[in-house]
């Protein structure tokens, strides 16, 4: 991975105009060895504060070999690990080694469809955050931090779940955080700043005029969805969300573990449109809600019951499914620069990928899955130095 660093180290063009370059002046031109701490010092500045470094994998099964599956029906599954920077990985695959005692060359399954890395500033910022980034994603075209499929200039962009919806695929969203929060809002609604989170619930369940798009949510963000006149609301007006999402756009609503549960291993069939709100906000770090593990599911466990719904559904239609599927708190555990939560998260994302990978080898449909990250956050770095030794 380290050489594959070089490249986007040595591409420092920059936006004559951009405020990245005016911060960029040096204000003199030192020499010799105190230049070259410098320069290395520039490179850990870019590389822990920028990330501009991030994962992509992209696994296409079945290519050569879709013995008697549709040619033409496919389903797409997109992975966000938000907040992965490569130190993310690095660290995790050490200390699972490490703790489990397995050999010196045990990688990740992320690792063994490492594909490339990209960068990815946003139109206003030298670092995008999730909102830029998760545009991105899902219109394919850049923007400014905090937008929501907004481009500059305040236009709405069309996002891939619409088109997906649109050209007849049945979509959902996966994640940890509120399902209100930057990654899932860029697939399923439109404002001009990420923080607008009780307008976002409404598109999200339909309202606006693409009406409903998705048809599968699963994650956190319930107090979104409930009205200001409720305990457990944080919306700023009196809307019942979630009543308004059963009675007006036909829901299915599931607000505990006990009843996800029903669903685990096609025990139950899911029926859709379902909203699946398991925590006030986000749900528990991983390594916190192992300890509470009868309350909250998973990432890997809803991404399994999502893959198994969709599957069903679309069973005897000749168009498959789009999933987005987020590791939504690598982001927060690298914020609060907490290691011990950000290995248990990206180890979970670990056990998710697996599971798709899994779910791709089974399934009588051919599949794609991308994954990819937007940006690092706290600057991790996995570093040894020893006093009057040489690096
Ligand atoms: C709740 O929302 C309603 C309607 O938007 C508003 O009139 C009212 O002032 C709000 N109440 C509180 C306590 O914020
Ligand atoms: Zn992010």
């Amino acid at each position: 991975m380290a050489s594959s660093t070089t490249p986007l180290l040595t591409d420092h063009r920059r936006d004559p105009d951009s405020e990245d370059a005016a911060r960029d002046q040096s204000p003199a031109t030192p020499s010799g060895p105190s230049k070259l701490r410098e320069i290395l010092l520039f490179v850990w500045a870019l590389l822990a504060s920028a990330g501009v470094l991030i994962l992509a994998v992209w696994v296409s099964h079945k290519q050569q070999t879709s013995f008697g599956k549709p040619a033409d029906k496919r389903n797409l599954i997109f992975m966000v690990s938000d907040g992965m920077g490569p130190a993310s990985l690095s660290l995790t695959r050490s200390f699972r080694q490490h703790t489990e005692g397995l050999e010196y060359g045990d990688v990740l399954t992320l690792d063994k469809h490492f594909w490339g890395t990209s960068r990815t500033r946003s139109s206003s910022s030298l670092v995008t955050d999730s909102a830029a980034g998760a545009t991105a994603f899902s219109c394919a075209l850049k923007s400014y931090n905090g937008a929501i499929s907004m481009l500059p200039g305040y236009t709405p962009c069309g996002t891939v779940l619409e088109a997906a919806k649109k050209a007849g695929y049945t979509t959902g969203l996966v994640v940890t955080t509120d399902i209100t929060d930057a990654t899932p809002a860029c697939f399923a609604s439109h404002v001009n700043y990420r923080l607008q989170q009780d307008e976002i619930a409404l598109q999200e369940i339909g309202q606006g005029p693409l009406n409903r798009v998705v048809d599968l949510m699963l994650g956190g963000g319930r107090c979104h969805f409930l009205p200001n006149t409720t305990e457990g609301g944080c919306r700023q007006d009196d809307i019942d969300v979630i009543e308004l999402a059963q009675k007006e756009y036909g829901w299915n609503y599931v607000g505990d573990r006990s009843t996800f549960d029903e669903f685990e291993e096609g025990k139950k069939e899911v029926p859709l449109p379902m909203l699946g709100l398991f925590a006030p906000t986000d749900i528990p770090f991983e390594l916190d809600r192992r300890t509470m593990n009868d309350q909250y599911p998973s990432l890997s466990e809803m991404a399994r019951t999502a893959l198994r719904a969709l599957e069903k559904a679309t069973e005897s239609s000749d168009k498959g499914f789009f999933l987005m599927i987020e590791g939504s708190r690598i982001d927060h555990a690298g914020h609060g620069n907490d290691p011990s939560a950000q290995v248990r998260e990206v180890l979970e994302y670990d056990k998710a990928f697996k599971a798709v990978l899994d779910f791709l080898d089974e399934s009588k449909t051919e599949g794609v899955l991308v994954a990819t990250s937007d940006h690092e956050t706290g600057g991790l770095s996995v570093a040894r130095r020893k006093r009057n030794m040489p690096p």
